[in-house]
Parts: structure tokens; sequence; C-alpha cells
């Protein structure tokens, strides 16, 4: 068991500590973010971006996944991993089932789903067979071809009230975290008071209980040379990666990062 387990997390959101979370693809990092005490190494179907090369992540597979938890697992002895079920993997139960074993046997202590009330089934499945669950809402990048771009999620008031009551029935099936991604601030603060589990936002504020960025965006890397709202680059003023990725936990912990201007409006 790492030191960080999900009981460590939800004391933290009972405690009002704010989460650290960051995407970790390799051991080298993981050790570099052991160092810097950021709790959940998040396994990220990025990788598909941000080290493939893709301009999407429809294209990551199951064992491309497990390949990066097992690496990122060997420099890990702290954190928790986090490890995204990619596109298409969950699309039947069966498939959750044995796709889900494949990355927590390669070393993930808990699988993220993008979806809303569609997955309950799925979390409830998991859940009882031992398999943590976070569910991903709001922007749910592998649906970027039915939500016709990379766009804030929930600004209307029919959308905001879905993905309230969407949060508290995948709460209720048996998630045990959730993810909100470019949603309102508002509403993320909202969701992160109406659920008991841990909410870590990406591009949704300061309110939710934890926060989470791509490591490459928060490194200042890019391929594109476009960088989205909610980032910061923290090598800003470092001389070393370390040194950038402490300066992210310690803003997290301070509630310092994120700033309004990094956040999104309904
Ligand atoms: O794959 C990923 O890196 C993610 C983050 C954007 C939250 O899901």
């Amino acid at each position: 068991m790492p030191a960080i387990t999900l009981t460590t997390l939800q004391g933290l959101k009972q405690q009002g500590e704010k989460i650290a979370m960051l995407t970790c693809y390799d051991a080298t990092f993981a050790h570099a973010c052991n160092e810097a005490g950021v709790e959940v190494l998040l396994v990220g179907d990025s990788l598909g971006m941000v080290l493939q090369g893709h301009d999407s992540t429809l294209p990551v597979t199951t064992a491309e996944m497990a390949y990066h938890v097992a690496a990122v697992k060997r420099g890990n002895t702290d954190a928790l991993i986090l490890a995204d079920l990619p596109f298409m993997a969950y699309a039947t139960l069966e498939q959750t089932m044995i796709n889900s074993a494949m990355l927590m046997q390669a070393g993930a202590h808990m699988v993220k789903l993008e979806g809303a009330l569609w997955l309950a089934d799925s979390i409830r499945l998991l859940a009882e067979r031992g398999v943590p669950v976070c569910a991903h809402l709001g922007l749910t990048p592998q649906a970027v071809n039915v939500l016709g771009g990379y766009k804030v999620q929930g600004r209307n008031e029919n959308q905001a009230r879905q993905m309230r009551a969407d949060a508290i029935s995948l709460e209720q099936a048996g998630a045990a975290m959730l993810l909100l991604e470019c949603v309102p601030s508002e509403l993320a603060e909202e969701i992160t008071q109406a659920v008991k589990i841990p909410v870590i936002g990406i591009g949704a504020g300061n309110a939710t209980d934890g926060q989470v960025l791509v490591l490459h965006d928060m490194l200042g890397l890019s391929i594109t040379g476009r960088t989205p709202k909610f980032v910061k680059n923290f090598m800003s003023g470092q001389t070393s990666i370390q040194g950038a990725l402490s300066a992210y936990v310690a803003q997290v912990k301070a509630a310092t990062f994120p700033g309004a201007e990094h956040g999104f409006s309904a």
C-alpha cells in the first residue's frame, strides 16, 4: 500500500486540507512527485497527446495505459495511483471489469471513468469487486467529438442542474472520488459541498477539495504552443523541475492556485 490511501484523502477533505494531484507517466517523475508531496499520481490518457503526439486521447489503448501504470508504480512509494480507463475500454460491463483488472494488476489503486449517469452500474460493479472509482464529469475529453470541441461544460442552468444530480447519483453508486474538468467555479463549489467524496478540479476554480494539472502543461511544455486558461507555468521563477513540482504542491495547499484568472464563470 502507498502512504496515501483513499482514507487519507477523505480525511483531507474533512479537515479542509487541499489535495495535490498531477498527471504522471513514468518512474522518474513518480519519484520526483513523491519528493514534492503530490498525493495522487494520475496516469491520464492525456499521455496520448503529451507523450504520443496524437491530437486527442482517443487512440490510447488499455495495454498502453497498463505499461505506463507499471512504470509509475516502480518509481512510486507514497502516492495513490489513479489510472484512466481509455476510450471505449468501458463501453460494456464486461470490458469495464476486464480492463479495470488490467490496470489494477499493473499497479493502479483506483480507476477513472469519464461520463455521467450511464456509468452508475459500472461504478457499482467495480466498487463491489474491490476497485475504487473516480468519476470524471464536465469536459470529458474522450467525448470531444460529441461535445464539438474542448469547451467549458455546465454553463447553462439545465446543464448545471444535471451535473449536480449526476455527481450525487455517482457518489450513491459507489464513486470514491470525483474529478470536474472545465466547469464554472461556482458550480464546482456547489458540487464539492453536495458530496462527501473528495472532488478534484481542473479548470474548476479554487473551491474544490483538490487540484490536478497535466504535468507537461504545468512545466511549460507544449507541442501546439496553446495553453489552456486554467494552466499555470510553475517553471516560472524556478531553476529546477523539482522546484516547480514543490511550488505546485505549496500553492495548491495554500489555495493560492488556481487564481480567479484560471477559472470560468457560468
Ligand atoms: O487524462 C488526463 O490527464 C486527465 C486530466 C485532464 C484530468 O484526465
